[in-house]
C-alpha cells in the first residue's frame, strides 16, 4: 500500500514512530536545560511556575520517547532480537530509566509545590534544596547526552553475539 507521496505506508509509519523518537527526545533535552537554568533558590512565582511546566513537558515527552521506542522495538525498525539479545539495548533501557528514577526527586518536589503556589503563596527552595535539584538535573542531562551514543551503536549491530 502507498500513503503521502506514493511512499509506501509502512515506510511511512517507520518514519513516523523513528521522528517521534527524536522529537520527543530533543524535547526531553530542552526541557532539562530550561529547567537547570531556571532553578535557583527562592524562584519568584513565575519561576516556580516555569520549572514545573518545564518538569510537566519533560515528563511527557519522556513518556513519548518510552512508548515510540517500545514500538521500535517491538514493530517498527529490526526485528526484535536485534535488540533484545544485545546488551548495548539493555544498557540504553536502564540508562533510561536510571534517569528516569533520578527524575522522582524533581518531580515530587515540584507537585509539592503546586500546594502553596495554589493558595497564592510562593515554596520554600533552601540554597541546599535548588543545588540538590541542580545536581540531579545535570546527571539527567549527562544521561540523555550518553544514550543516544549507545543508540548509534546498537542500531549499527554493535554488541550483538556473534552469529
Ligand atoms: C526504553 C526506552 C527506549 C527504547 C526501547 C528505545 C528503542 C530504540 C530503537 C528500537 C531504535 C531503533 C534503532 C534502529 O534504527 O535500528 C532506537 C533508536 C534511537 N534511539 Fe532509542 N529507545 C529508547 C530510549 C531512547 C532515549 C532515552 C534516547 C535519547 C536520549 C534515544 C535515542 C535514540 C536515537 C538517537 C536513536 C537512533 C540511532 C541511530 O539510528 O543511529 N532512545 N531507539
Amino acid at each position: 500500500m502507498t500513503g503521502l507521496l506514493s511512499i509506501p505506508s509502512d515506510t511511512l509509519a517507520r518514519a513516523g514512530v523513528a521522528y517521534v523518537h527524536y522529537l520527543s527526545f530533543m524535547v526531553c533535552f530542552g526541557a532539562l536545560v530550561l529547567e537547570r537554568r531556571i532553578l535557583k533558590p527562592s524562584p519568584d512565582r513565575r519561576e516556580a511556575i516555569a520549572m514545573v511546566i518545564t518538569d510537566v513537558v519533560y515528563g511527557i515527552a519522556a513518556l513519548a520517547l518510552l512508548v515510540s521506542g517500545i514500538l521500535r522495538v517491538v514493530h517498527y525498525a529490526q526485528p526484535t532480537p536485534f535488540y533484545t539479545e544485545n546488551p548495548l539495548f539493555w544498557w540504553k533501557v536502564g540508562l533510561y530509566l536510571s534517569v528516569g528514577a533520578l527524575s522522582l526527586y524533581p518531580t515530587i518536589t515540584y507537585i509539592l509545590w503546586a500546594i502553596p503556589l495554589r493558595k497564592g503563596e510562593l515554596p520554600q527552595v533552601s540554597d541546599a534544596l535548588a543545588r540538590r535539584l541542580g545536581w540531579i538535573i545535570n546527571i539527567e542531562i549527562a544521561g540523555f547526552a550518553l544514550i543516544p551514543f549507545l543508540a548509534t551503536l546498537m542500531a549499527r549491530g554493535v554488541g550483538l553475539p556473534a552469529a
